[in-house]
């Protein structure tokens, strides 16, 4: 990749440039720009981005986000988007032509056949154009979906371009994704979880929120999320946190942490993540890898009624808590 060599300001980058620090003189980074278009019929809603982290990393360059009302792109006096669905069935469902022309013009690809009425016309000739400028992919949220999980958000932390569109109602006509997937465009469909909310957006900042924290320089510690739950290849929930004071309304912190010794915290806290997923998220264990757990890890698992001699763990009967001789 042939760099860009801009300073001082990030604003003016592109993906892929170096950025001089100006607090570094003479230490170039390489840029890592994300840039972010939203399509709501809410578009307010994302005015939250600009708190915290996410305005942080908005005023500093390393992502620009740009939320778009997809009624811009409606031609007719009520700005309608929807319509009642075919076959009967209750509620609206977002019409494709609409979207058609606002994906069309955000992905930078030249109208589809029939956008002029025509019902004819050229297929999308510049679909390479979306997937060659590197790394597009096109989200849509859907409770019919597959789940988001952190596997997802770091994927995706490496995309240079995100385009989200925000269902709405009973949701979107199945044939906007499918359009653009034939067109040659990455097109996701996530759900957030079991559960069904009445639009796509809080579903896009969810995601969102959670795929820029892992690009490099949004975090101001970096190694905040290393030890996270859900990162890395074997997956556990986090152990608890404690801050001061050690006792707090008869309620003490675990002495083994105030002790001082790092080799026993760390062993303290990976017990303590190895039993609250065992209790709380067991297809997690049963995920594990045993090749990657070592000794210790094996004894704590066995004691919670894991079998650990094959290649993931296998409950053996009930779940249990480990005693404390154990
Ligand atoms: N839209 C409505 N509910 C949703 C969910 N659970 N996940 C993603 N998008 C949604």
């Amino acid at each position: 990749m042939t760099a860009r060599r801009i300073r001082p300001s990030p604003a003016s980058a592109k993906p892929g440039d170096t950025i001089d620090l100006p607090h570094l003189p003479g230490l170039a980074l390489l840029w890592c720009l994300m840039d972010i278009d939203i399509v709501s019929v809410f578009p307010e809603y994302f005015d939250v981005l600009k708190l915290s982290l996410l305005g942080k990393a908005q005023d500093n360059g390393l992502v620009r986000i740009s939320a778009h009302n997809l009624r811009d792109w409606t031609h007719d006096v009520h700005h309608s988007v929807d319509d009642t669905p075919v076959g009967g069935g209750a509620g609206m469902v977002m019409k494709p032509e609409v979207w058609g022309e606002c994906l069309d013009e955000l992905l930078g690809m030249e109208p589809g056949p029939g956008t002029d009425g025509s019902g004819g016309g050229t297929a999308v000739s510049s679909a390479s154009k979306a997937t060659d400028a590197g790394d597009l992919v096109l989200i849509f949220p859907n409770p019919s979906a597959a789940l988001f999980t952190q596997r997802d958000a770091a994927e995706l932390s490496h995309a240079k371009r995100l385009v989200f569109g925000c269902g709405r109602y009973e949701g979107y006509d199945a044939r906007i994704p499918e359009y653009y997937r034939a067109q040659g465009v990455d097109v996701r469909e996530y759900s957030i979880g079991d559960y069904v909310l009445n639009g796509g957006e809080v579903a896009v900042s969810v995601m969102l929120e959670a795929i820029t924290r892992l690009l490099p320089g949004f975090m101001g510690n970096p190694e905040s999320i290393v030890e996270e739950s859900y990162t890395g290849g074997n997956a556990l929930l986090e152990y608890h946190q404690y801050t001061k004071p050690a006792l707090w309304r008869t309620l003490a912190v675990p002495d083994i942490l105030l002790g001082g010794d790092h080799g026993k915290v760390d062993r303290f806290r990976r017990d303590e993540a190895l039993e609250r997923t065992s209790a709380i998220r067991p297809d997690l264990i049963e995920a594990l890898d045993c090749q990657q757990l070592d000794k210790a890890d094996r004894k704590t698992l066995m004691a919670l009624g894991w079998e650990v001699s094959q290649a993931h763990p296998r409950l053996v009967g009930q779940p249990r808590r480990p005693s404390a001789t154990d």
